[in-house]
């Protein structure tokens, strides 16, 4: 069975991330997946301290909560972060979180070991119509890259107030989509 890890990732819960991000989970249990859901504010850790205790490719020594996600991480066959635009960037929960993606790097680019194949996405949400979503995603899309994951991305502007997204059936369909897309094998995104 495809293990489908969704990934919240602002601090506003039931906003119009979170909202996306559960139609899309939704889209994923629809085609048989398993699903999980990790909300980021609610768990205690930290950014990368670049102490280089994975730097043999070894776990991440920090010892904090995302110590489960990464377990759930190495299990996933595809991965969804779901974002708020702050700043035009990234939330910093989102952000610390593929910053601590670090012991990921090593594998891959410093001892060029093979990683599992997954597919993986991103959902962004900002309340500026024009904001510049590539510029923003750029961090999650390297991300990806080091998990190994192929990287499509689903990018909403001109949302503000929280639930606004749910003015647009249009969006949450689309995220459905996605879902059942990233929960099926055979699909290349
Ligand atoms: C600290 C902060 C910074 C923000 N910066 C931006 C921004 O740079 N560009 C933008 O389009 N929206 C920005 N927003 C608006 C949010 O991206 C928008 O309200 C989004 O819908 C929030 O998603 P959520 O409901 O999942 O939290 C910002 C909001 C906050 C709280």
């Amino acid at each position: 069975m495809t293990f489908v890890l969704g990934i919240a990732g602002s601090p506003r819960r039931g906003g119009n991330t979170e909202l996306l991000l559960d139609a899309a989970l939704a889209g994923a249990a629809e085609q048989g997946a398993e699903v999980r859901k990790v909300v980021l504010s609610a768990l205690d850790f930290s950014g990368c301290t670049s102490c280089g205790g994975c730097s043999e490719g070894d776990d991440c020594v920090l010892d904090d909560d995302l110590r489960q996600v990464y377990e759930l991480l190495d299990r996933a066959d595809a991965v969804i972060l779901a974002s708020p635009l702050y700043f035009e960037g990234l939330s910093s929960q989102s952000k610390a979180l593929i910053d601590r993606g670090q012991v990921y790097w090593v594998r891959k680019f410093a001892l060029h070991r093979d990683g599992k194949k997954r597919r993986g996405a991103v959902i962004a949400v900002g309340a500026r119509r024009n904001a510049d979503f590539p510029s923003a995603l750029r961090p999650a899309k390297i991300w990806f890259i080091t998990l190994d994951a192929d990287f499509t991305s689903l990018t909403y502007g001109g949302f503000e107030e929280k639930g606004s997204i749910l003015d647009d059936p249009g969006a949450l369909a689309e995220a459905r989509a996605l879902g059942r897309r990233l929960a099926d094998e055979r699909n290349i995104l």
